[in-house]
């Protein structure tokens, strides 16, 4: 029996006012103390071929992080439910999440993202992170880790972000200069998308695409839109067997494939221009991931265009929403705001020398986003499929499955938000960005 663990963190503000619920963690009956069977687990049932049709009616299931917390609210931290043969264990305590953590291997197995995979198969391409599992996971994961994840990494991309991050703000001021009521009021959601872009697209293949200024080139157009379509038919496609959608939906698949094809050429000519120029002559300075990546030899060009298309597309949401939730927070927290601009105009020296010190030298500021995740939880959940037999809840759980802008907002109610691949606020708020004299 394929078995998953999902463990769940959906614990924002916005949604507590469910109506009619019960206080988390109150339901579960009282465990005895041998282990009872998986099928003592409660069960979440819904009819699914109702939600199949929902879910192909409203192009997705905008509202799944609202059902999960509900279904948590009536069944107790706990509850079990199957989507075709597979069975599903959910969670949302952290500590049952660090039970399976410490139950799964060194090479943890996900469930396969279906459409991103469809797209890869049937072009003969690879697989980066998100899409494997089992060695080959830990082979590239392992090569990536000291070129993306490790502090001397960090360490040398830090000043590629930094210097996007000053462009964007130089242009954010320009367009408050040009408003003749000296303030710039912005659905801040499209701007901050192209900042993460332009600074993703610089760290990973250390080219910049110019998505900061007033005319985009027709190639990054053409870049942006296919990676808003990949992400909204993603949404339309994940949440129904293949097998169906290939009659129901496809023009969702041409578009979904058209768009993978779109990212997955652009990948490919970055590699190449960086493969020659590496070839041409060896760059004293760092020039970004994938550079480092051929540099070394450590994965096949094909491994790391596989990997530079999938951080590419982890990089932009996963950054621009918690940025647009940030900056919504202090805007309708305005002592926090003019505490952390306190806190970044005293660091401002030193990080101007060195930007590195950014990471260390606003405590405020870091538990500023920290606190915005924990309210706004871009990644949704975690999956895992077991590798061994767990007791959870003493249930038996088998193995097999802008320093100088001061931002305001006339908004003070929360923000709804909505699950598309990732949670994202349904509208964005309006801010204001104003010169602080
Ligand atoms: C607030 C920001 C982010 C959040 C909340 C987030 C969340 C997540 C989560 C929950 C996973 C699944 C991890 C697992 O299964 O154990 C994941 C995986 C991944 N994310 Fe992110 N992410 C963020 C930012 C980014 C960025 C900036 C990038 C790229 C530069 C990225 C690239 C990836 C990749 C490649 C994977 C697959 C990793 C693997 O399987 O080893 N993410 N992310």
């Amino acid at each position: 029996m394929a078995l998953r663990g999902k463990a769940d963190v959906w614990l924002a503000r916005p949604w507590q006012c469910l109506q009619g619920t019960r206080a988390l963690g109150t339901t579960a009956a009282l465990a005895p103390n041998t282990p009872q069977p998986f099928e003592a687990i409660p069960q979440y049932s819904r009819n699914r071929w109702l939600k199949m049709i929902q879910i192909l009616r409203e192009q997705g299931q905008e509202n799944l992080h609202l059902e999960m917390h509900q279904a948590f609210q009536e069944l107790g931290p706990i509850f079990r439910y199957s989507i075709g043969r597979t069975q599903i264990v959910s969670l949302m305590l952290p500590e049952d999440a660090e039970k399976v953590f410490q139950a799964d291997s060194t090479q943890p197995c996900r469930m396969t993202l279906e459409p991103w995979v469809a797209h890869r198969e049937h072009r003969g391409l690879g697989r980066g992170l998100f899409l494997l599992n089992g060695p080959e996971w830990h082979f590239n994961r392992l090569r990536l880790n000291p070129n993306v994840l490790s502090p001397k990494a960090v360490q040398k991309f830090v000043p590629m972000v930094d210097m996007v991050a000053r462009d964007f703000l130089e242009a954010l001021k320009k367009k408050v200069f040009q408003n003749a009521r000296g303030s710039l009021t912005m659905d801040a959601q499209q701007s901050l998308f192209n900042y993460s872009m332009e600074a993703s697209n610089f760290v990973i293949f250390g080219e910049r695409l110019g998505l900061l200024g007033h005319d985009l080139s027709p190639g990054s157009l053409k870049f942006i839109h296919a990676l808003h379509s990949m992400f909204k038919t993603t949404t339309q496609l994940m949440f129904l067997p293949r097998s169906l959608t290939r009659w129901t939906s496809t023009q969702v698949w041409k578009e979904h494939f058209e768009a993978w094809d779109v990212i997955s050429e652009y990948a490919n000519r970055c590699i190449r221009k960086v493969h020659q120029e590496l070839r041409l002559g060896n760059p004293q300075t760092y020039s970004g991931i994938v550079a480092e990546l051929i540099a070394q030899g450590a994965l096949s060009l094909d491994a790391i265009r596989a990997n530079s298309i999938e951080l590419t597309a982890g990089s932009v949401d996963t950054t621009a929403f918690p940025l647009v939730m940030t900056l919504f927070e202090l805007a309708r927290n305005p002592d926090v705001q003019q505490a952390i601009r306190q806190e970044s105009l005293a660091a401002e020296a030193s990080i101007a020398a060195n930007p590195q010190r950014a990471m260390t030298d606003l405590p405020l500021l870091r538990a500023a986003l920290k606190e915005t995740l924990r309210l706004y939880p871009v990644g949704g959940f975690l999956e895992r499929l077991l590798s061994s037999d767990l007791v959870l809840h003493n249930y038996h759980v088998p193995a097999g499955v802008l320093k100088s802008f001061q931002v305001e907002t006339l908004r003070q109610e929360d923000v709804q938000m909505v699950y598309r691949f990732i949670l994202m606020p349904s509208s964005s708020p309006l801010l204001t960005f104003r010169p602080v004299s």
